[in-house]
């Protein structure tokens, strides 16, 4: 079986990382890939978001099965292009990505449905979204662009000169172009944050283990947003009581309204909650796997990821399909000195063996390019050191000793990943 997996940071690392641990057997290509995944995967230069160049790729290489992990192939309907061209793909159609690729799309799908999230308006007129803004005179106020914009569409306005600002940077200089022309303007909500990735068959849902971002660049959650600094599995906050509440609350009812909207979910749905006082609501729904969080949850996946993966595409995903190890897992980020902001690349890493990893942990590339057997750092965000153990504490020990040998020219680090959960304060 030859198994072609898109995209190329951590997050596709962690799952051919396991489809091989799943099935040696696989031969496996990655395209774009990285440095680090070159040494488990074929690398082939055909850029995640080229549709066409994609399905050239799966035929011309007699692909049986193509994994579609990013956001922005799903939005464009990758995964439709395949299907057409009769290769099966895992992850959502162009309809069912909406669910992440429209903000407007998915709050009124909650609304409809009565799943819990935080209250909205939408707007696509600027003086409209300010008018309601200035009425309603609330504190933070969450303003969020329709669109994809690269993880930094969402901006938490501390007062009306910041919410003014936010309205004028996404809707009139469309700092993110046409994702920006209409706004969802919602209700802060206060709790700790817990994601959940699931996976889903069109019908089934079978939530895998919790899991817990650190999405500011610095310690004590300071500084700005990233793509994410680091990741525990699973969130101790996440109670068995939790689990069964956001199972009945939220998992079924966004599968049985998909299906309702004609656009039934497939792939991995990502539930971004916040557990309030009121409940867990809905912050936002990613339509793929989650990147860090993935590299966190796989690890302690316990059973063949590739049975499941096509099982959620064949529509018989079953319950016992998906088994956990008993621990914890800690994936701490490596990034490059500058990031969010402008960074350097090239910097040689130290302390990796000639197939990337380095021993007691596993390390996850992010962003790396490989010269025979030396890797260079060629991202924002580099590696992610990842470790498993019985304990929390344990797994979050194991990862940052990894931290201390694989090191780079001003690598930035967060210290700090897991202390939170550790000390179980919000
Ligand atoms: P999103 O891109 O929707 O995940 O939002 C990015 C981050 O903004 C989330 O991880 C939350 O920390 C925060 N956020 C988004 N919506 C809300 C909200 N309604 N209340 C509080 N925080 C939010
Ligand atoms: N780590 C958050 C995301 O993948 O969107």
């Amino acid at each position: 079986m030859k198994v072609l997996v898109v995209g190329g940071g951590g997050r596709e690392h962690a799952v051919i990382r396991k489809l091989k641990e799943s099935r040696p057997d696989l031969e496996i290509l990655c395209a774009p890939g990285n440095g680090g995944i070159a040494a488990d995967a074929e690398c082939v230069p055909v850029k995640a978001t080229d549709l066409e160049g994609m399905v050239k790729l799966a035929k011309e290489r007699g692909v049986d099965y193509v994994c579609v992990t990013p956001d922005d192939p799903l939005a464009l309907g990758m995964v439709d292009a395949l299907k057409e061209a009769g290769i099966p793909a895992f992850g959502p159609t162009k309809a069912a990505a909406r669910i992440e690729a429209s903000k407007v799309f998915s709050k009124n799908l909650m609304k409809k449905y009565r799943i819990p999230t935080a209250a909205y308006e939408v707007f696509d007129d600027p003086e409209a979204a300010r008018d309601y803004i200035r009425k309603e005179n609330r504190y933070p106020a969450v303003i969020k662009a329709d669109g994809l914009a690269l993880g930094k569409g969402v901006i938490i306005a501390q007062n009306e000169a910041e919410a003014m600002a936010a309205v004028d940077h996404l809707m009139v200089d469309k700092a993110f172009g046409e994702s920006g022309s209409r706004v969802v303007v919602e209700e802060f909500l206060t709790g700790v944050e817990v994601s959940v990735l699931a996976f889903a068959d069109g019908t089934t849902v079978v939530p895998m283990v919790s899991s817990m971002d650190h999405k500011r660049a610095n310690d004590n959650d300071e500084g700005l947003n990233t793509g994410g600094m680091g990741t525990i599995a699973p969130s101790p906050f996440y109670t068995a009581e939790q689990a069964e509440r956001c199972r009945k609350e939220i998992f079924l009812p966004t599968m049985d309204a998909m299906r309702k909207e004609g656009c039934p979910f497939s792939g991995c749905l990502y539930f971004g909650l916040i557990l309030t006082e009121d409940g867990p609501k809905v912050i936002e729904y990613n339509s793929r796997f989650g990147d860090p969080e993935t590299q966190s949850v796989l690890p302690l996946l316990d059973s063949d990821l590739f049975e499941i993966m096509t099982a959620c595409t064949d529509g018989t995903l079953t319950e016992s399909m998906v088994r956990w190890k008993d621990g914890a897992a800690a994936c701490v980020i490596e990034a490059s000195g500058g990031y969010p902001g402008s960074y350097e690349k090239g910097k040689e890493i130290h302390g990796l063996d000639a197939d990337g990893q380095c021993e007691g942990v596993t390390v996850y590339h992010a962003g790396t390019t490989r010269d025979g057997g030396t890797y260079y750092t060629n991202g924002g965000r580099v590696l992610g050191i990842t470790a498993v153990a019985p304990t929390l504490k344990e797994a979050l020990e194991k990862a940052y000793e990894g931290v201390g040998k694989v090191t780079f020219e001003a690598m930035h680090v967060r210290r700090d990943i897991g202390a939170k959960a550790l000390k179980g304060t919000k």
